[in-house]
């Protein structure tokens, strides 16, 4: 007993230790010891955790490492909504608010505030008897949604306040979570790694982040927060600034850089600073937000609607540059599309030298009327990539002919179309025959989730192709040392690294990533791995007749008709028929254990929600096992809901309407061992 008690006192002196160091770190920026020290604190009280779970306190540093995976986020309704702001964008329109202002207090010199406005997403939190108990997100402003297990995970906001009379029993603070512009590559790289599309922006990555179901993801997502409104403060002090020095003192991050300003003179002197400093900001600040400090001056002045009349955003002109346009390119991608890019005199713009921008498609040339020649505007706003904003017809010249896009494919002169009529994009229609689709595609075979050959670039696939080593996937696969050091820039010893890691990617090419790699149209990393166990091997595409294939693609859940007719469309064409045998005599023929079609459960499908005894892959596992299908939400396909404790309200709903019967987890175990009775469904 003794023991415990002692051990309790430890770990109450830890949490405050390590409370006291995360704040030093992430909020104060000025870490006192070392990480080493750090961290032996922390794994201290992992192991006192681990040795009485009954001790772990629910604002423990460890629980901010993420929790269970949500089906959902509950919805969190508000009392006071969260309000948004009215925008200005010049000096003039700023003045006319101060004006307004001041006119409706009766006064001529009143005291703002004035502070970066960050561009990530708007949240509000919850502190209870100085614990965090609730966070959501704004939403509509009254609705949000329950993020609380994510943001959590944030290392800058509190679990716990600094004890200090002064806090409120309950009380609501409202900010913004935001990314640093340099965490957006390191979240995009490892996206790309998986298949997913990149982020356009840190704000959309901030969101996505503090959006996701699975809080063990965010926590690894490098969140930051600062405050800037405190609901009801004019109950802890009478001006706004003094009431986020307050919040300050308790340990939670405030925006870095509030200033107040006496009149107007010093109001604009403050926003015109921060339109040039807001690039040493380590995060995207799209404008300043300026706020009346005193709140019984708020009260006076009110609001509308959507917004406070004593507040304002004033928004900074998104960067934009000068220059000419000298040509534009086409680029030909994998899957034939035509990617118009525009080649640009070298210009600043933002902090980098800028000499492509996007144009994104036909459509967009002929809207902006571009053309080469043209002296243009470019913006980068927000988005990683400039873009062409507009040209200055003014300044053009009659040589300027309005630009049309090629009716015959820039690289191999083949035919230029649509692949359907809805379709947008205008492709080369070639196929593989097309060297730029040819090397695109080989390129893709050798990534990373495909069949990750290390040592092939896209410069070496460049060569190959140019030198007619390889004319398609398959010929990868009987290059030899000596046809690799006849290639410009190759010694032996780097050729030998190819073979060998061309070696390596053959035994350990899986059938999914296999047919990733391939390329078939609609056929992501996901839906390879349903293929994959649909089909077993290669050989069983080539062999199976159309309608057959059809209709067992067709019964799998994350099949539709679009993709199977698609992967039946690829095995059925002559060329992809070569590229495929050729694989295989080149050994190039993973398999897998093909679905068993007789079983207990052959025929059904079934899809589980909730607590169950045991651990749903486990689960998952033994309907697979006894021929049964499984599918990873409620749908047409579905036959069965296996449901837990805390069965979901959209869950039972999409249930309902799709005609799927639900049924406890000691029925299913009896289906597995007895069957399930004809008619029974
Ligand atoms: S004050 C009643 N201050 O901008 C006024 N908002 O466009 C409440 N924002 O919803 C907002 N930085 O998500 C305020 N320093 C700042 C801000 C800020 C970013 C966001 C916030 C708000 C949106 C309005």
């Amino acid at each position: 007993m003794v023991k415990k008690e002692k051990e309790l006192k430890r770990y109450e002196f830890l949490l405050e230790e390590i409370r006291k160091h995360d704040h030093k770190y992430y909020v104060l920026d000025s870490p006192e010891i070392s990480d080493r020290d750090y961290d032996r604190l922390y794994q201290e009280l992992l192991e006192i955790e681990r040795q009485h779970p009954e001790l772990i306190s629910n604002d423990s540093p460890s629980l901010r490492v993420g929790g269970k995976p949500l089906e959902g986020f509950e919805k969190v309704v508000r009392e006071s909504k969260m309000m948004s702001l009215d925008n200005t964008y010049n000096e003039e329109d700023l003045k006319e608010f101060y004006r307004r202002v001041s006119e409706g207090l009766n006064q001529t010199q009143v005291r703002v505030i004035v502070e970066p406005k960050i561009d990530g997403l708007g949240i509000e939190c919850t502190y209870q008897e100085g614990a965090l108990s609730l966070a959501a997100t704004r939403g509509d402003g009254f609705v949000g949604e329950n993020v609380t297990e994510n943001v959590r995970t944030i290392r800058s906001i509190p679990l716990r306040l600094n004890p200090d009379p002064s806090v409120p029993k309950t009380f609501q603070i409202r900010g913004e979570v935001f990314l640093n512009r340099s965490d957006l590559g390191q979240i995009n790289q490892e996206r790309r790694r998986e298949g997913l599309s990149e982020f356009k922006n840190p704000r959309n990555a901030a969101a996505g982040s503090l959006r996701l179901l699975d809080s063990k993801i965010t926590s690894k997502r490098p969140l930051k927060a600062a405050f800037y409104t405190f609901v009801g403060g004019e109950n802890v002090a009478p001006f706004q600034s003094e009431v986020m020095e307050k919040i300050k003192s308790w340990g939670l991050p405030i925006n870095f850089g509030m200033e107040v300003c006496q009149g107007w003179d010093e109001l604009i002197a403050v926003c015109k600073r921060w339109e040039k400093e807001k690039l040493k900001l380590p995060y995207d600040v799209d404008g300043v937000v300026i706020k009346v400090d005193d709140y019984a001056q708020q009260r006076q002045l009110g609001q509308t609607s959507k917004a406070p009349r004593w507040a304002i955003a004033y928004k900074y002109e998104t960067e934009k540059a000068e220059t000419r346009l000298k040509t534009i390119r086409i680029q030909v991608g994998r899957t034939g599309v035509l990617t118009p890019v525009a080649d640009l005199e070298p210009v600043q713009l933002a902090g980098t030298t800028v000499s492509r921008a996007s144009l994104h498609n036909q459509e967009e040339i002929q809207r902006k009327d571009v053309r080469e020649g043209d002296v243009v505007i470019i913006e980068k706003a927000g988005e990683i990539i400039p873009q062409v904003v507009q040209a200055l017809k003014e300044r053009r010249s009659r040589s300027h002919r309005a630009f049309s896009f090629p009716s015959k494919c820039p690289v191999c002169g083949g035919k230029v179309g649509k692949f359907t009529e809805e379709d947008v994009a205008l492709r080369c229609l070639n196929g593989l025959s097309c060297p730029a689709q040819l090397k695109e595609s080989i390129r893709y075979f050798t990534t990373r989730k495909a069949m990750n050959i290390e040592k092939i670039g896209p410069a070496l696939v460049e060569q190959l192709v140019d030198e007619g080593l390889i004319k398609d996937v398959a010929d990868l696969f009987s290059l030899d040392v000596k046809d690799l050091s006849e290639l410009e820039r190759m010694g032996e010893k780097s050729a030998q690294n190819v073979v060998e890691s061309i070696e390596l990617a053959k035994k350990e090419a899986t059938l999914p990533r296999l047919l990733t790699a391939l390329g078939i149209p609609l056929v992501g990393e996901v839906a390879s791995l349903e293929l994959a166990s649909q089909l077993g091997s290669l050989e069983a595409g080539l062999e199976s007749t159309a309608e057959a294939l059809v209709e067992k693609l067709c019964a799998v859940h994350g099949i539709g008709e679009k993709m199977a007719k698609s992967v039946v469309t690829f095995f059925s064409q002559e060329r992809n028929q070569n590229v495929i045998r050729k694989l295989i005599q080149q050994g190039v023929n993973p398999t897998v254990e093909r679905k068993a079609n007789k079983g207990k459960l052959s025929g059904f499908a079934f899809c589980i929600t909730g607590t169950l005894s045991r651990h749903r892959d486990e689960i998952k596992k033994e309907i697979l096992s006894a021929g049964g299908l499984w599918t990873p939400s409620v749908g047409k396909k579905t036959d069965y809901l296996v449901a837990g404790e805390n069965i979901g309200a959209n869950k039972r709903k999409a249930a309902e309407k799709n005609g799927v019967q639900i049924i406890s987890e000691a029925r299913l175990n009896e289906m597995l061992r007895m069957g399930i009775q004809q008619g029974e469904k």
